[in-house]
C-alpha cells in the first residue's frame, strides 16, 4: 500500500513538474502563487502525505486510475426501465457513459472530471467551455452505481450543467482568464460568474495553497535566504485565533445553501467565514457538507475553549476510519466517562474504550443527498458520521 501510495504520488510529481518546473510557469491563480511543485523541496514530508489526500483528490482527470466503480459486463449497467439503460463503457483509453433505449444508443459522453471518492463519485463531461453531470455516480456503501443526487431513476439527463460552486469547494482555481497579474488585481467575478471554464487553467483538488493562500512571496524569500528557518511571507496556522482556524475549513465544511456574499475562491487564511458566506438562521443542517454546523452545537465544543477541526483531523492527512483513532483524542478530555450501569453493561469494555464515536458521532442518513441503484429499487440515503457529538438514546451498543 505505501509503495503504491508513493508510486501514485511520483507520478503525479511528474504530472505536475512537466508544468510547474517551467521556469516561465505562471500559476493561474495570479503571479502571487507559487503552485504545489514549488512546495516540495523545502516541505518534502508534509507533500509527500498531502498529495494523495481526498482533498488533492476532490477533483481530478477521469482517468481510468481514477474513475471508481466496475464497467466489467454484469456490473456496469443502470437500469432506467424494462428497454432503457446506461452502461459504463471503456473505449481505448476513454471512459464513457452510454444511455441505450430499445437497443439503440441515445446519448453517449465521456467521463472528463471526476468529484470524490471517499464514500461517492460522480463525474461530469465537457460541452462548450462547460461541464455537465452524468447521470450515473457511484456509491461505496452499495458498491455499484446509482443515480447522481437529484437526478430521476427513469428518464436520464445529460444536461444538467455543474455549477461554478461545485468547483469552488472542490478544486483550487476555475479563473477563467491568463494570469498575468496577482490574484487580487484580477476582477474576483471570473471565478465563480463567468459562464466559461477553461480546461487548462483548472487547478484539481484543494492544493497547499487553497488553504495556506499565496506563498509565492513565501518560496521566493527561503530559495534566497536558505539558512533563515523561520517562516516569513506566510499566514500561519498557529497565529490565529479559535474562530480563524475554524473558518479556514469552514468555507467549504458549513454547507452551501446559506448566503453568499463573496467568490470562496477568495478566501484566505485569517478571514472571516461571516465577510463570504453566512448560514441561513434556524436552517436545518445535514451531516452532509456541514461539519462545521454540526460540531457547533456540540457541548464538547461550546464548553471547551480550544476545539476546531484539527483537534481530530490532520489536514495532510486522509481521516482515518477507524474509531479507536478517535477514541484516544476523546479520552484526552474524557479520561474517565461517567457511564451509568446500564450503558456498562450494554457494550463490551473494549468497545466502550475504543468505540466512542460509534455511540456519540453516529452515522446518520443525509436528507440532502439521496439515490436509486435502479428504477425500481428504494430510495437510499447516503450516511456520514455526525458531527454534532452528544448523547444518542437509540445508540446503546457500539454495533
Ligand atoms: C525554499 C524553501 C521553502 C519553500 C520552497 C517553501 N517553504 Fe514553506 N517554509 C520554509 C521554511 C524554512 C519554513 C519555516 C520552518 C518550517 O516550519 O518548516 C516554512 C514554513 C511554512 C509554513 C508554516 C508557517 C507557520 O509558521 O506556521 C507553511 C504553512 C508553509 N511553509 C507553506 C509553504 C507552501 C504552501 C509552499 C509552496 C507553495 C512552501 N511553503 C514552500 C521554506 C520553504
Ligand atoms: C476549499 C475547500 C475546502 C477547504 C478549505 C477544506 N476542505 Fe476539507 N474537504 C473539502 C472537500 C470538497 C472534501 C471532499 C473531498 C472528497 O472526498 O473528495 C473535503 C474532505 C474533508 C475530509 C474527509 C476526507 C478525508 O479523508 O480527510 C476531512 C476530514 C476534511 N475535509 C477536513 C478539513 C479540515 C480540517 C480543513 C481545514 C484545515 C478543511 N477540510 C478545509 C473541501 C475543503
Ligand atoms: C485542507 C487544508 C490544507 C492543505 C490542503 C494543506 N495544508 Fe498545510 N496546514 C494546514 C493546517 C490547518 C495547518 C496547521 C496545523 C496545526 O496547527 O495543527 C497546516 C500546517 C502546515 C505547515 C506547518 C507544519 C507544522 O507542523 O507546523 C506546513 C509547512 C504546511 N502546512 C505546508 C503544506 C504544504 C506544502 C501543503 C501541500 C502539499 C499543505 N500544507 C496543504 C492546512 C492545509
Ligand atoms: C460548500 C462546499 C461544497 C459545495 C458547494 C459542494 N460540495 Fe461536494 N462536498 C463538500 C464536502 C465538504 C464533502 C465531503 C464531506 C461531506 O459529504 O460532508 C463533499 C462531498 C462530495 C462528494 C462525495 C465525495 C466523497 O469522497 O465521498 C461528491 C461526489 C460531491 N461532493 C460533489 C459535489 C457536486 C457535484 C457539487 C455541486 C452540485 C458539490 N459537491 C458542491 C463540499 C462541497
Ligand atoms: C477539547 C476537549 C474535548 C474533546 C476532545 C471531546 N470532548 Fe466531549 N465534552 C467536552 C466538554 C467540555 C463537555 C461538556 C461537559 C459538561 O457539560 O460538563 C463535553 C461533553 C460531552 C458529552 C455529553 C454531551 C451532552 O450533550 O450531554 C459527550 C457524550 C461527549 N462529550 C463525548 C465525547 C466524545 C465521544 C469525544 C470524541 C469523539 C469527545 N467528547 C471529545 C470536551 C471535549
Ligand atoms: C471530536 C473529533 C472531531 C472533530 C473536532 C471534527 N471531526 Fe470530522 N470526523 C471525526 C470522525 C470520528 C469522523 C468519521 C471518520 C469515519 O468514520 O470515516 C470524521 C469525519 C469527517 C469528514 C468525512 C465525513 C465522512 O463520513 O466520510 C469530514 C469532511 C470531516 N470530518 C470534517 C470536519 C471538519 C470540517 C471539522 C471542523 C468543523 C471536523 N471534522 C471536526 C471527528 C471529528
Ligand atoms: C455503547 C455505546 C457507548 C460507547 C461505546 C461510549 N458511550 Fe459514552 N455514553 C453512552 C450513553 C448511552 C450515555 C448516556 C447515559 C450514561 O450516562 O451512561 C453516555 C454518556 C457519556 C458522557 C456524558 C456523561 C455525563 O456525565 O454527562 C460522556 C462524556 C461520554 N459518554 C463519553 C464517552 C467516551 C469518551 C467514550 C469512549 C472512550 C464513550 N463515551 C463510549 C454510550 C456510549
Amino acid at each position: 500500500m505505501k509503495n503504491f501510495r508513493f508510486f501514485t504520488f511520483l507520478l503525479m510529481l511528474a504530472f505536475v513538474s512537466c508544468k510547474n518546473e517551467d521556469a516561465q510557469y505562471i500559476d493561474p491563480r495570479g503571479t502571487d502563487y507559487a503552485g504545489a511543485q514549488s512546495c516540495v523541496e523545502c516541505h518534502s514530508d508534509i507533500s509527500h502525505s498531502a498529495m494523495v489526500t481526498a482533498h488533492m483528490k476532490a477533483t481530478a482527470p477521469a482517468t481510468a486510475e481514477n474513475v471508481l466503480g466496475s464497467f466489467e459486463s454484469g456490473q456496469n449497467t443502470f437500469v432506467y426501465g424494462p428497454n432503457s439503460t446506461i452502461t459504463m463503457e471503456k473505449q481505448g483509453d476513454s471512459l464513457y457513459q452510454v444511455w441505450k433505449k430499445d437497443g439503440e444508443i441515445q446519448r453517449k459522453h465521456a467521463f472528463d472530471i471526476v468529484f470524490g471518492g471517499r464514500n461517492a463519485q460522480t463525474a461530469v463531461y465537457w460541452h462548450n467551455l462547460n461541464t455537465y453531470e452524468l447521470p450515473v455516480s457511484f456509491y461505496r456503501s452499495a458498491n455499484g452505481w446509482g443515480t447522481s443526487p437529484g437526478f430521476s431513476p427513469t428518464d436520464p439527463n445529460f444536461d444538467r450543467k455543474m455549477i461554478k460552486d461545485c468547483y469552488a469547494c472542490h478544486s483550487s482555481n476555475v479563473r477563467s482568464v491568463d494570469a498575468k497579474v496577482t490574484s487580487q488585481q484580477q476582477n474576483a467575478f471570473t471565478m465563480d460568474v463567468e459562464d466559461v471554464i477553461h480546461k487548462e487553467n483548472i487547478i484539481y483538488g484543494i492544493d497547499c495553497e487553497r488553504c495556506h493562500g499565496p506563498a509565492k512571496k513565501h518560496v521566493d524569500y527561503h530559495k534566497k535566504f536558505p539558512d533563515v528557518k523561520i517562516a516569513q511571507q506566510i499566514k500561519s496556522f498557529k497565529s490565529m485565533g479559535k474562530q480563524q482556524k475554524l473558518d479556514a475549513c469552514s468555507i467549504c465544511h458549513a454547507g452551501s445553501d446559506g448566503m453568499k456574499l463573496k467568490s470562496r475562491f477568495d478566501f484566505k487564511p485569517g478571514d472571516n467565514l461571516n465577510d463570504y458566506y453566512r448560514p441561513l438562521p434556524n436552517a436545518e443542517i445535514d451531516v452532509h457538507g456541514n461539519q462545521h454546523g454540526m460540531l457547533t452545537q456540540s457541548k464538547c465544543f461550546t464548553k471547551s475553549t480550544n476545539m476546531d477541526c484539527t483537534t481530530c483531523h490532520d489536514a495532510h492527512e486522509n481521516a482515518p476510519k477507524e474509531p479507536s483513532y478517535y477514541s484516544r483524542i476523546c479520552s484526552s478530555c474524557h479520561a474517565h466517562p461517567n457511564h451509568s450501569k446500564e450503558t456498562v453493561a450494554s457494550a463490551s469494555k473494549e468497545d466502550l474504550e475504543l468505540k466512542c464515536v460509534e455511540c456519540h458521532m453516529p452515522k446518520q442518513d443525509s436528507r440532502a443527498i439521496t439515490f436509486y441503484t435502479a428504477f425500481n429499487s428504494p430510495n437510499q440515503s447516503y450516511q456520514l458520521r455526525t458531527h454534532k457529538i452528544g448523547v444518542y438514546p437509540n445508540k446503546k451498543s457500539a454495533k
